[in-house]
């Protein structure tokens, strides 16, 4: 199999050119100009941007959670992630408590196993790391699961103590892998939320008020500085206010290897989401909350600037009925989270590249190459070279649509509504490739579950960070123990 895209313009990280691309089997065999080659297919991409294919490295399909799964399969997420130009999840896969992270990760490859519409990979949520089961970690990062992440949040669940984070991260350190945290004081956020339900606030906006920015902001704080003491690397997920960033601004400033992500939801919807009458609000019961909008300027900030690096969705997503409805009398009972998986390109280009926020490479890096560089994909997939994975997007900069769960173009997630609901984006996915095979092509999906396979990745790769002098890195994983 064999296909040529023509008259493209080529956009990575770091480049933009018109050429066109031969590709051979699942990868990239040739870039040049006016190439003449006889393939199997010919994609006229003229007037188009040609790009690398979107990795979000925060998703949850088939999550037990909350008292419910969350409602896309592994099926029916990565098609809609296909969908929307997005050609890698890296999602996660649960320890429970007491029992084996091995375990857990053979759970979640009978879950995905032939069932994906494009290549996944795992995480490992550790919920408990005792001394005699560390040995599991390297074992996990033989299997290609080199990342983790564990939860300031949750108590009786998911939380892990601090001791449990200094270990993992230690070891993690040591192994190049990399630690991902949730960082949200859980413990205190529980106290507040028995005062709410004991004063009568049982409505979905008290979910923000029982969160102040102020508690994400200590928990990050804190991961940091386990994480500086570890002399270990870290990520910081779903970072949602200013008064996180500020701690992750002052942690790298000094030389912590330290790294974050946002998501659209914090840079494009705020806290007033949660008065939608009834109980609509329960839609944006996701956590961290949506905040205050003017944390969203500082957000875009931190983008450009280099202190956030990647856009992931956190996708998790629960239907308004019967799923959020569990927590109809009861905010605290709602499950967490919201969908995204299928329009972060499209509200990220518009909102972000045609509002001059960020510029063309800063949008590819955000939402592809850096988060295949720091998970250890790179430069398998996250750019167009020769060589690399032939998962490219075919993205129209002139297409137009308003985002909606009532529009076919724009909502194929399993969930029964769209938390972007009515926001227009002109710049949309047009045709996708996954591994050199045509899966999206004008709003018709060509694809088969099972189309995507599992891949293994390598160590942490942060050390590409533009700020990796400043982290005086010498493998990547380690800081040097002194001057
Ligand atoms: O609300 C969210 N984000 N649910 C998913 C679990 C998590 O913390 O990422
Ligand atoms: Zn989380
Ligand atoms: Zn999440």
């Amino acid at each position: 199999m064999s296909v040529l895209i023509k008259n493209g313009r080529i956009v990575t990280a770091t480049d933009d050119y018109h050429a066109d691309i031969f590709i051979q089997d699942s990868t990239v065999s040739l870039i040049g100009r006016d190439l003449v080659i006889d393939a199997s297919h010919t994609i006229d991409a003229a007037g188009k941007l040609v790009i690398p294919g979107g990795i979000d490295p925060h998703t949850h399909l088939e999550l037990p959670f909350g008292g419910t799964t969350t409602s896309d399969t592994f099926e029916t997420g990565t098609r809609a992630a296909a969908y929307g130009g997005t050609t890698c999840v890296i999602d996660f896969a649960v320890q429970t408590r007491g029992t084996s992270t091995l375990e857990a990760l053979d759970t979640w490859h009978a879950k995905a196993a032939g069932t994906t519409a494009i290549d996944y990979s795992f995480h490992m949520i550790i919920t408990d790391m005792p001394e005699h089961r560390m040995p599991e970690m390297r074992r996990l990062a033989d299997e290609g699961v080199t990342s983790y992440k564990l939860f300031m949040a949750y108590p009786g669940a998911m939380l892990s103590d601090d001791g449990t984070i200094f270990r993992t991260m230690r070891k993690a350190g040591e192994d190049g892998t990399l630690v991902c945290m949730h960082a949200e004081n859980g413990i205190v956020i529980d106290e507040l939320i028995k005062i709410a339900l004991s004063e009568g606030h049982i409505e979905p906006k008290q979910h923000a008020l029982t969160r102040p920015t102020r508690l994400e902001a200590e928990g990050t704080h804190r991961a940091l500085a386990i994480a500086e003491v570890a002399r270990a690397p870290v990520y910081i997920v779903h970072l949602s206010a200013y008064d996180s960033l500020k701690e992750l601004r002052d942690a790298q400033a000094r030389g912590v290897m330290a790294h974050a992500e946002t998501c659209p939801q914090y840079l494009l919807l705020d806290i007033d989401a949660y008065d939608e009458p009834g109980f609509d609000g329960a839609k944006y019961v996701l956590t961290p909350p949506l905040r205050e909008k003017w944390n969203q300027d500082e957000l875009w900030t931190g983008l450009r600037a280099g202190n956030l690096n990647v856009i992931s969705t956190d996708h998790c997503p629960f239907c308004l009925k019967e799923q959020k409805e569990i927590g109809k009398d009861d905010f605290s009972k709602i499950p967490n989270g919201g969908p995204g998986i299928e329009n972060r390109m499209s509200l990220i280009y518009h909102y972000g590249v045609n509002k001059r926020r960020i510029g063309l490479n800063r949008f590819v890096e955000l939402t592809s190459t850096s988060p295949a560089k720091i998970f250890g994909l790179f430069p398998r997939k996250g750019t167009i070279a020769v060589g690399s994975d032939a998962d490219i997007v075919i993205f129209d900069p002139e297409h137009e649509e308003t985002i909606s769960y009532y529009n076919s173009k724009t909502h194929h997630m399993n969930v029964d509504y769209n938390a972007f609901e009515g926001m227009k984006v002109k710049g949309f996915t047009e045709t996708v490739l996954s591994r050199g095979k045509i899966v999206v092509d004008k709003g018709e999906y060509l694809g088969r579950p099972g189309d995507g396979m599992f891949i293994k990745r390598g160590p942490y790769g942060g050390a590409y960070q533009p700020v990796a002098e400043q982290y005086r890195l010498e493998t990547p994983g380690f800081r040097p123990a002194a001057e």
